[in-house]
């Protein structure tokens, strides 16, 4: 194959892809397999049921099931659910939006690949000047991995180190590094996803106002993912209020609801960034796809997906947090470890300070034993040329998957863990 720069980016190792790669192989190899890997969301039952009877009742509508099926929509995507989500964003949270600030991508990991290259890379110069260069930045590292090779032009992303405030009770949280994200120059776009993926960090009120501010004053719109946030799928343990305004972008998507099948992403901005990406849209997929947002209309419209959010989806994921931060803290006494503060998301993020072995290692042990987890140092996207120690010494652990398969994996991580801190 004779590929140009572009496909040989496209084609080349990529982090997302090497993970995706080893699931694939672990799970077509059979056996018990206990993935505490995946960013797949749990199978609620009360949540399918939900989906269940809506799928049916667009199925017995006269036209819905047509028109969902056999036509495309706008390239910004379905109005009427834009027209929802509007309503339900000016009643819960008063955001003076419309359906005019919503479009619609296939998964929001599209929006981003979307807006990274909308915003960053190589621009001409003011007044036809010197051509440069402008890039992502992404204050709080570590970071979702799907940002890794968003970028579609080398060097599109840069990130900070976060800082790491101890909690006691074996508990730490990251933070901004607000000098760090000033001294950085050339920034397109500041992005953050909130809860992080893969900490579970929520990034805190007065830090996402003052990136806001620092991107406003840098003229560059400030990216926040809001993949596991409020006001659905509503993944937040403790208070965070979500927030927006025309210099936010916004992403949400209906995936961790438990829809990521019908690769729906949200993304609220203003108008001028809402036409740029339905112009997107229309040369890359003519039109995102209607089943999700036909199906979540009503949803969204009667408000039940914030009850579903708050009685069913939250509950779940919070109980199964505790539970798991209790396993890892009692199974590890004794050893040096340290968790983050489970905020939000469905990921555990394990520090293991001074283990004499690397996380790439423990990834390989667990493996062996048929636990996956995701091994940390693929979460430093726009960090890579960084000597951080930390980058090799955590690893990411979902909790999602069926709770028996991750009790078994959080003890066999325990086994791994003290066997390694204790120089084995
Ligand atoms: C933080 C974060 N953002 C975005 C996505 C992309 O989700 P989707 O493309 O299914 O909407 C994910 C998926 O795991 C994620 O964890």
């Amino acid at each position: 194959m004779n590929l140009s720069a572009f496909g040989q980016r496209l084609t080349s190792e990529s982090g997302t892809r090497s993970l995706m790669d080893d699931l694939g192989a672990i799970a077509a190899a059979g056996g018990d397999i206990m993935n505490l890997g995946g960013g797949n969301p749990s199978l609620i039952p009360a949540a399918e049921m939900v989906f269940r009877v809506r799928l049916q009742a667009l199925m017995q509508r006269d036209g819905a099931f047509e028109r969902a099926i056999g036509t495309y929509d706008a390239p910004e995507g379905d109005r009427d659910f834009a027209r929802a989500l509007a309503g339900i964003l000016r009643r819960e949270q008063g955001w003076d939006v419309s359906e005019r600030n919503i479009a619609l991508t296939n998964g929001s990991q599209s929006a981003f690949i979307a807006l990274f290259n909308l915003f960053a890379g190589p621009r001409a110069g003011e007044d036809g000047g010197e051509r440069r260069s402008t890039r992502i930045l992404l204050p709080l590292s570590p970071e979702y991995i799907g940002y890794a090779d968003a970028g579609l032009s080398p060097g599109m992303l840069t990130a900070r180190r976060s800082t790491i405030t101890d909690l006691g009770d074996r508990l730490f949280k990251y933070g901004v590094d607000f000098e760090g994200v000033e001294a950085v120059e050339d920034i397109a776009a500041i992005c953050v996803s909130r809860p992080t993926n893969p900490t579970g960090n929520v990034v805190t009120d007065e830090e996402l106002t003052r990136l806001g501010a620092i991107a406003r004053a840098r003229g560059a719109p400030l990216i926040v993912d809001n993949a596991y946030g409020l006001p659905f799928p509503g993944i937040v343990f403790g208070e965070a209020a979500p927030a927006w305004d025309d210099n936010t972008i916004l992403c949400m998507s209906l995936s961790k609801l438990g829809l990521p099948g019908l690769r729906t992403g949200i993304v609220i901005a203003n108008e001028e960034i809402i036409a740029a990406l339905g112009a997107v849209n229309a040369i890359f997929c003519l039109a995102p796809g209607s089943l999700g947002p036909a199906l979540a209309t009503d949803l969204v419209e009667s408000g039940e997906v914030l009850a579903l959010a708050r009685n069913v989806i939250r509950p779940h994921y919070a109980e199964r947090a505790e539970r798991a931060v209790d396993l890892l803290r009692e199974g590890l006494d004794g050893c040096e470890i340290r968790i983050h503060r489970p905020e939000g998301a469905f990921f555990l993020w394990l520090w293991m300070p001074g283990l004499p072995i690397t996380n790439a290692v423990l990834y390989e042990r667990l493996k062996a034993r048929n636990v996956v987890v995701v091994s940390g140092q693929h979460f430093f996207p726009g960090l890579e040329d960084d000597d951080w120690p930390h980058k090799h010494e955590c690893i990411r652990i979902s909790y999602a998957d069926d709770w028996s398969r991750i009790e078994r994996g959080l003890g066999i991580i325990v086994e791994e863990v003290r066997r390694a801190c204790n120089g084995g």
